[in-house]
């Protein structure tokens, strides 16, 4: 009781020192200023990820799976279990960092312990929250991609959890049925589904091909641009490593990767439109993912309870023409046309040999 109210009154004064000025901004050094005090502490963390964890504000390797464990945090959350009264996990709350030795096991979540224990140490270093520290990382990490969103921060998770239960992150070999089950028990329809899948449009995969990492799902893996939802559309005729695997289907290029689930989400008559919608609106894509993402990222928490610093995400570069295309060597012939409600839009095809894919470099 007296440690605690102790430490109210530090608190107290750790606010009044850096109390808000005329203009109701306070300052957090470095010429930068905040909404709220408790924001200027994500400024150092942002120089510090930038640097050491994104390899200088790249939209690479890092970025991705960072970018992936927002959601396998995020999504250990269950509103069928919380009406039953049981435990379905605590949604954005950190328990995957928290828990790794039991969460990182889980086979949906093969290979994410890698960025687990790459975060970790910032975390702790900078004295975060899991919870907050996943969500910082992953709209940061995707605001270096090039044409990327800029997604709400809102800091203050708790960092108390309990684990996950498994089977709460969706399989690439789980049928559309089951995903759209999962996803909306989670709180999202299907076409929030394919807001969501818009992260895959910076992505590659390391582990349902173990022999080919880093092959990426679209042509422009470091690009936040629809070439994803173009090229999933493609007629699948090769696979870029060993043959099949599990959640695997065939890819048109030579180098890309394409999952089961992409695949079939992409032509469910449920989710179709959505997806197309992508290929012609890049702002609509962008407005989107900054939508479902808010809703991610405070599965679980009560957002009322945080505090809004998304002032410290960086505004992504919007410089490079973002019009999705063709990839060398296909037609529109080659597309399967999902979407009843609308044609598909007629974009060119890129001049030159056929495009193949170059693997995402590893750090
Ligand atoms: C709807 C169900 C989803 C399925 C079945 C799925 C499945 C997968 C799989 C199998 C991989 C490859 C992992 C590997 O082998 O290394 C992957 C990668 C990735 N996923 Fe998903 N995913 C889904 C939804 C999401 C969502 C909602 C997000 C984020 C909001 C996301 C972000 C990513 C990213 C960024 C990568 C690339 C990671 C990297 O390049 O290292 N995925 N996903
Ligand atoms: C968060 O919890 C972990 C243990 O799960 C602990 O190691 C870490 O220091 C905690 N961080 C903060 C900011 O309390
Ligand atoms: C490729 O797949 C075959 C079976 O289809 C398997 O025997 C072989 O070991 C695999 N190669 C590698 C490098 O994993
Ligand atoms: C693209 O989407 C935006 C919403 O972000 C909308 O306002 C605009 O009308 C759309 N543009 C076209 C050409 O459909």
């Amino acid at each position: 009781m007296a440690f605690k109210s102790i430490f109210a009154i530090v608190a107290l004064a750790a606010v009044a020192f850096a109390a808000p000025g005329h203009n109701g901004r306070v300052s957090c050094g470095h010429g930068r200023k905040a909404s709220n005090a408790v924001c200027c502490k994500w400024f150092d963390v942002l120089d510090d990820i930038q640097t050491n964890l994104f390899d200088g504000g790249e939209c690479g390797e890092e970025v991705h799976e960072s970018l992936r464990l927002t959601f396998h945090d995020a999504i250990g959350f269950s509103l069928s279990a919380q009406r039953q009264g049981k435990f379905g996990g605590g949604g954005a709350d950190g328990s995957i960092m928290a828990f790794s030795e039991i969460e990182t096991n889980f086979h949906a979540n093969g290979g994410i312990d890698e960025i687990v224990e790459a975060q970790r140490p910032f975390a702790l270093k900078h004295q975060v929250s899991f919870g907050d520290f996943i969500q910082f990382a992953g709209a940061v990490g995707v605001s270096n991609c090039a044409g990327g969103p800029r997604l709400q921060f809102l800091a203050g998770r708790s960092n108390f959890s309990l684990p996950a239960p498994d089977l709460t992150v969706p399989e690439p070999s789980d049928p559309t049925d089951k995903i759209f089950a999962r996803m909306g028990d989670a709180g999202f329809s299907p076409n929030e589904v394919v807001d969501l899948l818009i992260s895959h449009s910076v992505a590659a995969q390391d582990h349902v091909d173990p022999t080919i990492p880093g092959t990426p799902f679209d042509s422009t893996p470091g690009s936040f641009d629809a070439q994803f939802f173009v090229e999933t559309l493609l007629k699948g005729t090769l696979f870029p490593g060993n043959g099949s695997n599990v959640g695997e289907v065939q890819s048109p290029l030579q180098g890309e990767f394409r999952l089961q689930s992409d695949f079939e989400i992409a032509r469910d008559p449920r989710s179709a439109c959505e997806w197309q919608s992508f290929i012609t609106n890049h702002s609509l894509m962008v407005a989107k993912f900054e939508a479902v993402m808010a809703k991610l990222a405070v599965l679980g928490q009560n957002p009322r309870a945080l505090v809004d610093c998304s002032e410290v995400i960086p505004a992504p570069s919007t410089s490079k023409a973002q019009v999705a295309k063709l990839p060398a060597g296909k037609t529109l012939k080659d597309i399967e046309h999902s979407c009843r409600a609308t044609p598909f839009p007629v974009i060119s095809a890129d001049p030159g040999p056929a495009t193949t894919v170059a693997p995402v470099p590893s750090s």
